[in-house]
């Protein structure tokens, strides 16, 4: 099939290299002429584990090409994804500039029967604007798809080719049998591709991020409590994620969520309910415990150094906003480094795959290491706030030795807090019981 997939970003890219995997012919669009040109000399914008490999194959076997001719991509296509950004607006509703601007040129340079799949998380009704700009310059019917992609970043090319399920709201048997033929060779194992109406499958995408999210600030703040009352979070995480109806995933206390996706999708949720008179006040408690909770690894750290916290040097390990990929938008790691900063403390910062993201975010305000232990000399206490594995079993004995006092905050309870108080570590971390620093 001949596919373009317009946005080249962490979705557009990994869905342009997956489709063009199984034998399609895909040209990916952007107007960052800087990506395309690094990609078509297989130089990856992202780090994503296993992109390269695919990327370089494909295109090198001539099924994927790269352009920055977003008209000429459609004009070939019959199928076309619209994967690019949907950024918070300034009231927290999703910005569709983008999104319809790309629709325009659709209309614009389709040259036959097309299918036009948003890939872009998109509120409700947002398939329907996008027909609406479509058609009013279409020569050639036109089919809808609302296809969310439910990819992690870290484990984008497994989950695009592996998915739990795939979702396709579809308006037409043209778009439905497309849709249901290009996905064939990736359920092929049985996970189900579940067809719905358009409106509830730009739902679903929302709600199960706003499902997600939820879980998250839940966890973190029954950790907050455990702390308080002298429980074990950890504990009593098992005790819960054991029950099936509950299940062990996204239990994990830490820094608040952040990320390209659950921030500015739940803003974005909570905007569509309050015009809907149907308020989500669930999720606006999800969000407010999010912004609280991303400030916790400062109060910690606050707390283990008092007044000295002005002149302190600190050294943080991990910034990306999770482990396996390079993307800082709002990273935990960028809060408490502002928080350091405006208290008058300076940071030497590493991470294993985000150091370009981070310099390129914050310039010379604060100094990076090419090694996690590098970071370490002369700082007066380590806050670890992403959960790379090469974190996960360091030289405590070393990181003692470097560091001017022997502080640890783990931002993601990596540790084990008898033994690292048992090594003479001042072992701060989240829930697990009452703690003094
Ligand atoms: N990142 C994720 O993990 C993830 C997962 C699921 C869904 N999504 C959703 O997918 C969409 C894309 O997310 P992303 O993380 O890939 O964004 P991104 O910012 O990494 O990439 C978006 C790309 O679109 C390009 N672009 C913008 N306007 C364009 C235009 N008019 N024509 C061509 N290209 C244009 C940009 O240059 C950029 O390269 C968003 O709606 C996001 O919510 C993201």
């Amino acid at each position: 099939m001949k596919i373009a997939v317009i946005g080249t970003g962490y979705v557009g890219l990994v869905v342009g290299a997956c489709l063009s995997e199984t034998g399609n012919d895909v040209t990916c669009a952007d107007v960052d002429q800087g990506k395309i040109d690094g990609l078509k000399q297989n130089i990856m914008p992202i780090y994503e584990p296993g992109l390269d490999s695919l990327v370089e194959r494909n295109q090198q076997q001539g099924r994927l090409h790269f352009t920055t001719d977003v008209g000429s991509a459609v004009s070939a296509a019959e199928v076309v994804f619209i994967a690019v950004g949907t950024p918070p607006d300034e009231d927290g509703s999703a910005d569709l500039r983008h999104v319809l601007n790309v629709a325009d040129t659709i209309g614009q340079r389709m040259t036959r029967e097309l299918v036009v799949v948003t890939k872009s998380t998109v509120p409700v009704g947002t398939a329907a604007r996008v027909a609406t700009a479509v058609s009013t310059h279409a020569r050639h019917p036109f089919h809808m798809c609302s296809n969310p992609e439910f990819l992690k970043e870290g484990a984008a090319v497994d989950d695009f080719m592996k998915p739990d399920r795939v979702v396709l709201g579809v308006d037409s048997d043209h778009a439905r049998s497309v849709m249901a033929e290009l996905y064939a060779p990736f359920v092929r194992t049985g996970k189900p591709i579940i067809f719905m109406d358009i409106p509830s499958a730009e739902m679903t995408k929302y709600a199960a991020n706003a499902m997600l999210a939820t879980r998250i600030s839940f966890m973190n703040e029954i950790a907050n409590l455990c702390e308080k009352v002298g429980a074990n979070v950890d504990l009593v995480r098992k005790g819960i994620g054991s029950d099936a109806r509950i299940g062990p995933s996204f239990l994990f206390p830490g820094p608040g969520y952040g990320g390209s996706c659950f921030p500015k999708d739940v803003k974005a949720l909570v905007r569509t309910a309050g015009e809907a008179g149907s308020p989500l006040s669930v999720l606006e408690a999800v969000e407010e415990a999010n912004d609280r909770q991303k400030h916790r690894l400062f109060e910690k750290l606050r707390c283990a150094l008092g007044d000295s916290i002005d002149g302190a040097h600190i050294a943080v390990w991990g910034l990306a906003f999770k482990p396996q990929t390079d993307d800082m938008r709002e990273a935990p790691a960028l809060t408490l480094i502002d928080d350091v900063l405006s208290a008058g403390a300076t940071v030497t910062a590493h991470d294993p795959a985000a150091l370009h993201e981070a310099k390129r975010r914050l310039g010379d305000r604060i100094r990076f290491a090419e090694s996690n232990y590098e970071a370490l000399p002369g700082a007066d206490a380590l806050v670890v706030v992403t959960d790379w594995n090469e974190y996960r079993h360091p030289d405590f004995a070393r990181i003692k030795a470097a560091l001017r006092r022997p502080i640890l905050i783990d931002g993601r309870n990596l540790y084990d807090a008898t033994k690292m108080r048992s090594l003479g570590f001042t072992y701060l971390s989240f829930g697990r019981g009452r703690e003094h620093a």
